[in-house]
């Protein structure tokens, strides 16, 4: 079975073929159905934004649509910078990670260690042409360093330590990643009911 997914983010695309690579799914991307658009994700939920794009997108291609919308809530913040993750820093700076967890580490430069508790959050939305739609969420645990530390990955992976783990996502290896995060963990619950519908 082909499944679109409704992202051009590259990383993404590699992260979630990796984890469904023992489904029998054939991964696409917008970058096959280039006449789709990307979808304005103006929901204030995850649920609302990965629903979004998965329905939109379904309807453009005609195939199955998976969605993702996640972010990280921190608890100090009252749960920001949540579903603005991608463009903490500033509109304008949307996607550029550096300076999304620079303003991250610096809104908590006031908070001791033992105050940085955070999640990341993940919904996985999928869609149908019809219209049918599942969403599955994974929640990943932690806490946000005082500082960036490791090159792996993208977005807060530098400022993140797992809960149980003294090194960053940024310092794991992707596997290691996949095991503990929150899209790992929603994708789990998609491929069970995907295995299960099979
Ligand atoms: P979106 O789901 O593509 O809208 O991503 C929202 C934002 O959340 C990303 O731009 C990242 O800043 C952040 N984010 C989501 N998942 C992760 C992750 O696994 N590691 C680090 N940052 C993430």
């Amino acid at each position: 079975m082909d499944i679109v997914l409704a992202t051009r983010n590259k990383k993404k695309v590699e992260e979630i073929r990796r984890i469904t690579a023992g489904l029998c799914i054939n991964i696409l991307s917008l970058d096959d159905h280039p006449h789709c658009p990307e979808v304005v994700e103006d929901r204030d939920t995850f649920e609302g934004n990965a629903l979004k794009k998965a329905l939109e997108t379904a309807s453009c291609t005609g195939k199955p649509s998976l969605a993702d919308d996640s972010g990280l809530e921190v608890e100090a913040l009252g749960g920001a910078p949540g579903v603005h993750s991608a463009r903490y820093a500033a509109d304008a700076a949307s996607g550029n990670d550096p300076k999304n967890y620079e303003k991250l580490l610096a809104d908590l430069v006031l908070v001791p260690r033992e105050n940085r508790a955070a999640r990341f959050v993940c919904c996985m939305a999928l869609a149908y042409p019809d219209g049918e739609s599942l969403t599955f969420f994974g929640y990943a645990k932690g806490s946000i360093t005082l500082a960036p530390r490791g090159k792996q990955g993208f977005g807060y992976d530098p400022v993140f330590i797992p809960e149980g783990y003294k090194v960053t996502f940024a310092e794991m290896e992707g596997q290691d990643k996949d095991r503990l995060s929150h899209r790992g963990k929603a994708l789990e619950k998609l491929a069970d009911y995907l295995r299960s519908a099979a």
